[in-house]
């Protein structure tokens, strides 16, 4: 069994609502949903948190150490600025991918630069609500491949 924690960050409790052109219609819960029916077919066990606060980011980090065999995150505005989530991060040395709905490449300029890709294993950026799920399947095969 594999464990792994996905953490969303700010403003994504109001996806479906929030800029659909950019981040698409499905809901969180929906998003939520599908990874754990992914989750099930992968024999994977999934602990999915959301938070609008930073402190709240890092205590959901510290506590997937110990539990979680790596790490998915979507830190939202977050990834632009946070230098407490990345350094959580690289605390915890979980292996990490980071996820995002929208290609932040191909937006604003400072939407470009992400302070957490140093510390993630990789990024899955610009797939709507499918980039939490290939993020999913990257997170296994890393962790699978880490034990073999
Ligand atoms: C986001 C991109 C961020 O720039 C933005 O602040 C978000 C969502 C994404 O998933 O595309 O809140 O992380």
């Amino acid at each position: 069994m594999i464990r792994i924690a996905v953490i969303h960050g700010p403003n994504l409790n109001l996806l479906g609502i929030r800029e659909p052109e950019l981040y698409g219609g499905d809901d969180l819960d929906t998003i939520n949903r599908r990874l754990q029916q992914l989750a099930s077919e992968e024999q994977i066990e999934l602990r999915i948190t959301q938070s609008n606060s930073e402190g709240a980011i890092l205590d959901a980090i510290h506590a997937a150490f110990g539990w979680a065999d790596a790490l998915i995150i979507n830190p939202a505005a977050y990834t632009h600025t946070s230098i407490a989530i990345r350094d959580a991060i690289a605390a915890v040395r979980l292996p990490t991918v980071e996820a995002h709905l929208s290609n932040i490449y191909a937006r604003e300029p400072f939407r470009r630069r992400s302070v957490i890709a140093p510390v993630v294993i990789g990024q899955v950026s610009g797939f709507g609500s499918e980039s939490y799920l290939l993020a999913l399947r990257a997170a296994k095969s890393v962790v699978e491949r880490a034990r073999r």
